[in-house]
C-alpha cells in the first residue's frame, strides 16, 4: 500500500543486502518511522515489543530473524538457539509456528555453509506468498461486500472492525482490510466503524492511519459501542482477522472479538473472519481448550500512550497507584458464530467441511495444506 504516494510494505531487505528494516508501529499514528534488523535479537524483540504485530507480519520477520542468524552463524547450535529465542516470542499467533518449522526444516537439511543464502531466499518467498495471498483474499470479500451494496437502497455500507487486520499486520494489503480497499478502490462507497481496540488501541492508531491514508471514509469508536451500532441497524456487517484458526473454525483474534460476534449474532449483523492459509492450526479442533491466549504486562492496561501538546509519545497511567491489572490479549470466537470464513481460495462455512472444501484433508501439519496446495 502506499504511504504518502510511495509503495511501502511493512518488512523489506535494504539496499546493503542483508539488514532488515521494518515500520516501527509503536510510534503509528503520530510518526512514520522505521527500525533496522541487523541480528535475530532484533526480530525478536521487535516481535515481542509490537514493533511489528499482526499474525502473518509477526511471521515474515520471524523468517528474515533466522535470515539473520544464519548470516551470523549457520552452526546447528545457533539455528536451534534461534528458532527457540523466536518461538518464545508471541504464543498465539500461529503463522510464527509454522515459519519457524519450515525454515528449521530447509534449513535443517542444507550443509551449514547453504543455510544464509537459503534462509534469505525463503524470508523473500513468504513475504511474497502474503501479498498475493492478502490479495486473493481482497478480491473474495470484495465480491461479499458487493452483495451488501445491492442489498441497500442507498448510503455507504458500513462495516465493523476490531484491532488491526489491515496491511499494516501483514507484508502488504492485509487480511480484514484487503477487501475493504479493493471496494473502495472500486467505487463503492463504504464506510468502517473501527473500535479502538484496548489496550494497544491498533484500531485507533493503525488502522484509523491505514484508512486515512488510503482515503477510506471511517469514524473510531470506544470497542463497546459497537454493539449498541449493531443494534440501531447501522452496521451491514463485520470483518475481523484471525492469529490461529482451528480446523473446525474457531478463530482467535485480538481480546473482544468475541463480544462483537456475540453482538452481531443476536442482532442479526453477518460477523465474516479473513484469513490466509498459514493461519490455520491444522491440529487443533477446540479453540478454547487447545489454543494458548497471551497474556501481556498488565502496564499495558494501566496505561495509555499518547501524544502531548509538546509532540511527544507520553504514557499516562489511567488506573490508581498499585492497582492489580490482567492484560489478556486474544480471544476465542466459537465456528458457530462466524458467518464466513474468507480465506485466499475463496469463501466457506466455518466449519471442518468447509475449510477441507478449500484446503482438502489436513495433513497435521501447522499450516501445511495451505503452503503445499
Ligand atoms: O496483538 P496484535 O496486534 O499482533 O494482534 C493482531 C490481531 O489480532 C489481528 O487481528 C490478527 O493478527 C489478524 S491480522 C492479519
Amino acid at each position: 500500500m502506499k504511504v504518502d504516494g510511495v509503495h511501502t510494505r511493512t518488512i523489506w531487505l535494504n539496499d546493503d543486502g542483508w539488514s532488515v528494516e521494518v515500520i516501527d508501529q509503536t510510534c503509528l499514528p503520530h510518526r512514520f518511522a522505521t527500525r533496522r534488523l541487523e541480528r535475530v535479537e532484533d526480530a525478536a524483540l521487535a516481535i515481542s515489543d509490537m514493533i511489528v504485530r499482526g499474525a502473518p507480519l509477526i511471521g515474515a520477520t520471524a523468517a528474515y530473524g533466522l535470515a539473520l542468524a544464519m548470516r551470523a552463524d549457520a552452526s546447528d547450535l545457533n539455528l536451534a538457539n534461534s528458532t527457540r529465542m523466536l518461538l518464545g516470542t508471541r504464543p498465539t499467533a500461529i503463522n510464527l509456528h509454522w515459519v519457524v518449522e519450515r525454515l528449521r526444516d530447509v534449513l535443517g537439511r542444507a550443509p551449514a555453509q547453504r543455510r544464509c543464502e537459503l534462509a534469505y531466499e525463503q524470508a523473500r518467498q513468504i513475504c511474497d506468498e502474503d501479498v498475493a495471498i492478502n490479495q486473493a483474499i481482497g478480491r473474495h470479500g470484495l465480491a461479499l461486500i458487493e452483495e451488501h451494496r445491492r442489498k441497500r437502497a442507498s448510503g455507504a455500507v458500513n462495516i465493523l472492525t476490531h484491532c488491526n487486520a489491515g496491511w499494516l499486520a501483514t507484508v502488504d494489503w492485509g487480511t480484514a482490510l484487503a477487501p475493504v480497499y479493493m471496494a473502495h478502490d472500486a467505487g463503492i462507497d463504504v464506510h468502517v466503524w473501527v473500535e479502538e481496540t484496548r489496550p494497544r488501541n491498533q484500531g485507533a492508531g493503525l488502522t484509523a492511519w491505514e484508512l486515512g491514508h488510503h482515503g477510506v471514509p471511517h469514524t473510531v469508536i470506544v470497542d463497546s459501542a459497537g454493539a449498541h451500532l449493531m443494534q440501531r441497524g447501522r452496521v451491514d456487517l463485520c470483518m475481523t482477522g484471525t492469529d490461529r484458526t482451528t480446523a473446525t473454525g474457531d478463530v482467535c483474534n485480538k481480546i473482544g472479538t468475541y463480544l462483537k460476534a456475540l453482538a452481531a449474532r443476536d442482532n442479526g449483523v453477518p460477523f465474516y473472519v479473513a484469513l490466509p492459509g498459514p493461519s490455520i492450526d491444522w491440529r487443533i479442533d477446540d479453540g478454547i481448550e487447545g489454543i494458548p491466549i497471551e497474556e501481556r504486562d498488565p502496564q499495558e492496561v494501566t496505561t495509555v500512550v499518547g501524544r502531548s501538546p509538546s509532540g511527544e509519545l507520553t504514557a499516562v497511567q489511567i488506573t490508581p497507584d498499585a492497582c492489580a491489572a490482567a492484560n489478556f490479549a486474544f480471544d476465542v470466537t466459537p465456528a458457530r458464530l462466524v458467518t464466513a470464513l474468507i480465506t485466499e481460495r475463496g469463501v466457506c462455512p466455518a466449519t471442518p467441511a468447509g475449510l477441507r472444501s478449500l484446503y482438502g484433508q489436513p495433513a497435521g501439519g501447522i499450516g501445511e495444506k495451505a503452503l503445499s496446495g
